[in-house]
């Protein structure tokens, strides 16, 4: 037919598509890991990959179970809602084996960290500048840790 004699360049063009298209199956298909796609857009196998983290955090209620006295010093101060491991880091290993020792902390470190003054943070939150207000004492000199506020009815 007429319509096709000067048609060589289409199939070239075709065959360069096929082949273009066979290329990158290929390489998909060495490229993409096994378990892609198994529920969804991702590795399957990332999910078990991640449970098998070791776990570094406890969690409050562990710490609650045994350390109660604690618990209820801080449920009624304005730390309660500043949980355990916030403070003392991660202690998976010692709620498994309470003989694990937790490192003691530095509250010259560890209260700055929250409270040192800074015009980024909301102005409700307390906020002091450390030096002028301590004067250099350690915090837990006047503030408990666990119930941090001075009130003239005692810490809170
Ligand atoms: C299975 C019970 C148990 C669990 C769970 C547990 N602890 Fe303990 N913890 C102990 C015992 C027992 C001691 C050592 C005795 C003591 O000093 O009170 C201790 C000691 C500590 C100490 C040191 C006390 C000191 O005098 O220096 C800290 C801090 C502490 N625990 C914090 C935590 C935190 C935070 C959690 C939660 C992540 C936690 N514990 C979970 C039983 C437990
Ligand atoms: C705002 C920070 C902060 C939070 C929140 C906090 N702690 Fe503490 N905790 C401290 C500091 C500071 C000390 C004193 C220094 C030290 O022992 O490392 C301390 C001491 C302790 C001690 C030993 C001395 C004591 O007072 O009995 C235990 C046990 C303890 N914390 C357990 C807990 C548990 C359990 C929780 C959660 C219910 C908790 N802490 C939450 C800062 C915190
Ligand atoms: C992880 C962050 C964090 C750390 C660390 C922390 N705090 Fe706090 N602190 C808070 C939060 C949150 C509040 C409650 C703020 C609120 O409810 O407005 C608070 C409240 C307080 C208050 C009460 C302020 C008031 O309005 O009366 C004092 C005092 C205080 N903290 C002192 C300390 C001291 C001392 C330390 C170190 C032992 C410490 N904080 C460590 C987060 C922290
Ligand atoms: C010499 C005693 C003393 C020392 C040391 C001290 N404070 Fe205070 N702090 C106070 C008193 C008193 C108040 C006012 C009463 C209150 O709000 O609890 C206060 C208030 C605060 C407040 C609340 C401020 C607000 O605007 O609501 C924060 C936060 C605070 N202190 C953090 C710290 C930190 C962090 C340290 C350690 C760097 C520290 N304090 C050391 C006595 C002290």
């Amino acid at each position: 037919m007429s319509v096709f004699k000067e048609s060589g360049h289409l199939f070239r063009l075709a065959a360069l598509y096929a082949v273009g298209t066979l290329t990158f199956l290929f390489i998909r298909g060495v490229l993409v890991p096994k378990s892609f796609g198994q529920y969804g857009h991702y590795r399957g196998n990332a999910i078990t990959e991640i449970a098998a983290h070791p776990i570094h955090f406890a969690g409050h209620q562990a710490c609650d179970t045994c350390h109660t006295d604690v618990q209820q010093l801080k449920q009624s101060g304005m730390h309660a809602r500043v949980n355990c491991e916030g403070c003392h880091g991660p202690l998976a290993k010692h709620a498994d084996d309470p003989s694990v020792q937790p490192a003691k902390l530095d509250t010259a470190k560890l209260c700055v960290r929250c409270h040192a003054a800074s015009a980024a943070k909301p102005r409700g939150f307390p906020q002091v500048a450390a030096l002028d207000h301590s004067n250099g004492l350690p915090c837990e000199t006047c503030h408990k840790p666990h119930s941090p506020a001075i009130s003239a009815g005692g810490a809170k």
